[in-house]
């Protein structure tokens, strides 16, 4: 990592360089350790003799579709692994690029993409860089999806003789500009669906786009800048990862990485909370060699206005968005909304960093058909995850009783909330996604080297636990819990581990992954997840795809599907070497699947040229339902 530049590394990879980890043991005495540590580990060895973690409907239970005899429980044959920059899909199912990178979203910007560049003044009219979560929305019968832009890869969007750093305020606008929202109406013609260019529907919303800050942190002292004086309206989202679905019809957009964008022209400032959310150091992008507002030498607090769940109306594109303080301040991935079965919402967090925590958020007040909920998401309480190593777990609380914390800090500086009230760190917390069919929930735990090895930035205990149990975990897991009573609401519930991801043929011991991790599907680090409406989980990794060492067998990136009554999981797709699978949601009547392919290597999909990210369309050639 140490002869990369900052601009080359991955976020992941960026949290390493601000916070390193130690130099380690040799390999194999760490494994061993991880398997000789608890008993249920030794179980987990025997995969299928009922190991505690391992639910048995999980695992053991028989396969009951129809479909099941003829492809193995899934409704396509599985795909091998692919090395090749390009997309493969099972037979039967075709594809076509819907938006890249570049692409216009308003005339005057159909020539905005030219030779690999789009301009500073058409870098807010076209389609952003680095897709990733998105979701899609019936306006008046109109099909408008909404695409969140996570990052940028300057190498590829400034010119070459910039070497990836910004020159000048217009190559950080342009910059800037590529990330965020786009908010756009689709439409299905005679070659499949397309952007309708020019819709009254169609918006970017950037770094630049002023926003209202909401709930019990709006107009606190700890969001008060120069430029902001009240604390109540902010400039811009960024670091858009995962998506979230309102039960009314909005959107829910997850900031991530938000602290790599600041850095400091002159004094540091000590900043609360800083080492634990990562803030300090020089900047990702020198954004703040060019725009104030990045500078914490200048602006201390404008971080902290940064790394909420923001809401945006996709009906109505001169709304203003809407930070959500009440849903916490950290590296939010996704927001996964769910109405209990006392009515009121629940909003299921990850918060994506080695050792970070699980949260739910439940509402004070409860919910309608037809209500506009918003005000749910201003009013209600946060809880971190404790998972117990028997398989029962609860979610604790937020309180300033059980963090010594005001309300206002609890919801700023939410990760060191979460360590007060004693949760348990989590191997990254990446996806939550709800069954549709019943009460329970998945969360990808991606990867984290440093379980076992090293605390994490709070110095919290990062110890192997039985739903985090291996040192050194590069594979991930997904874990799934069922809320007591059946309602998403209750403090209590049980879990087990849907899968530990592995290799079966490089390891023989718990590195090879649980029984339903085969030679034929194995993967890793899963990532982005969604539910089909039948109750299939749909899985994305964003993982190694080297295909050599520890990884050697599973190719690509890719995206499967699994049946959470049967266990077993199937090869759906793979996309070009160098992406990541991220994002997905379905046209309105089911038949049209959308996935993202961020970050892609090679040419693809242009064939020459630059790389573009891109999402794409996917469906079945005989026109039935994809999952
Ligand atoms: Fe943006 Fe944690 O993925
Ligand atoms: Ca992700
Ligand atoms: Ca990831």
């Amino acid at each position: 990592m140490t002869d990369k530049t900052l601009i080359d590394l991955s976020w992941d990879e960026f949290d390493e360089h601000r916070d390193p980890r130690p130099d380690t043991n040799d390999f194999d005495a760490v494994v061993e350790r991880a398997v000789s540590r608890r008993g249920f580990l030794g179980g987990a060895l025997a995969f299928g003799s009922g190991a505690a973690v391992f639910g048995t409907a999980g695992l053991l239970g028989s396969t009951t579709a129809a479909r099941a005899e003829a492809h193995g429980g899934f409704a396509f044959d599985a795909i091998d692994i692919s090395t090749d920059h390009q997309i493969h899909l099972p037979d039967g199912y075709q594809h076509k690029v819907l938006v890249r990178w570049g692409d216009a979203l308003w005339s005057e910007a159909n020539d905005a993409f030219k030779d690999g560049l789009v301009s500073v003044d058409m870098s807010d009219k076209v389609f952003g860089e680095n897709t990733d979560g998105m979701e899609l929305f019936d306006v008046d019968g109109k099909e408008v999806i909404a695409v969140n832009s996570e990052y940028v890869n300057p190498k590829i969007n400034l010119p070459e003789a910039s070497e990836g750093m910004p020159q000048t305020a217009d190559d950080v606008q342009m910059l800037k500009n590529f990330q965020g929202v786009t908010v756009m109406e689709i439409t299905k013609g005679d070659n499949g669906y397309e952007v309708v260019k020019d819709s009254p529907y169609n918006r970017r919303i950037t770094h630049e786009t002023e926003m209202t800050l909401a709930g019990p942190l709006a107009g606190h002292d700890l969001v008060k800048t120069n430029a902001d004086p009240e604390g109540m309206t902010v400039k811009g989202t960024m670091n858009n990862c995962g998506s979230g679905k309102t039960l009314w019809g909005t959107y829910l957009t997850c900031e991530e990485n938000f602290n790599g964008y600041f850095g400091a022209t002159g004094d540091m400032p000590e900043g609360e909370g800083y080492s634990r959310y990562g803030i300090g150091g020089e900047g990702r992008y020198a954004y703040e060699k060019f725009d104030d507002r990045y500078d914490l030498s200048k602006e201390p607090n404008e971080p902290h206005r940064h790394g909420f769940v923001t809401e945006i109306n996709p009906a109505d594109a001169s709304s203003t968005p809407i930070k959500r303080t009440a849903l916490g301040r950290f590296k939010h991935e996704n927001a996964e909304m769910v109405q209990a079965s006392d009515g009121r919402i629940v909003v299921y967090l990850g918060d994506d960093e080695r050792g970070e925590y699980l949260y739910r958020y439940v509402s004070n007040g409860t919910w309608e058909e037809g209500q506009d909920g918003g005000e749910l998401l201003n009013d209600g309480t946060l809880y971190v995850a404790k998972f117990h190593d028997d398989q029962t777990g609860e979610w604790l609380a937020l309180t300033p009783d059980t963090t010594g914390m005001n309300a206002a800090e609890i919801l700023a500086f939410t990760r060191m909330a979460a360590s007060a009230a004693g949760g348990t760190t989590m191997d990254r917390p990446e996806w939550v996604a709800a069954n549709p069919t019943k009460p329970e929930a998945y969360v990808a735990l991606t990867n984290n080297k440093n379980r076992g090895v090293k605390p994490n930035a709070g110095g919290d205990d990062t110890s192997v636990n039985a739903v985090n149990p291996r040192e050194t975990n590069n594979f991930g897991q997904i874990a799934r819990w069922t809320p007591a009573d059946g309602n998403h609401a209750a403090d209590d519930f049980t879990w087990d581990l849907y899968v530990m991801a592995g290799n079966p043929t490089v390891y023989d011991n718990v590195y090879a992954g649980s029984d339903n991790v085969t030679k034929g599907n194995m993967f890793n680090s899963p990532d982005g997840m969604a539910f089909s409406s039948d109750g299939m989980l749909w899985i994305q990794t964003d993982g190694d795809d080297s295909n050599e060492g520890e990884f050697e067998g599973q190719g690509n990136n890719q995206m499967l599907v699994g049946n959470p009554e049967t266990g077993e999981i199937a090869r759906f797709m793979t996309v070009p070497n160098g992406a990541e699978v991220t994002g997905l949601c379905w046209s309105l009547d089911g038949k049209t699947a959308f996935v993202g392919v961020q970050h892609p290597g090679g040419a693809w999909p242009d064939g020459d040229g630059k790389p573009r990210s891109s999402v794409v369309a996917v469906w079945r050639e005989d026109g039935s339902v994809i999952g």
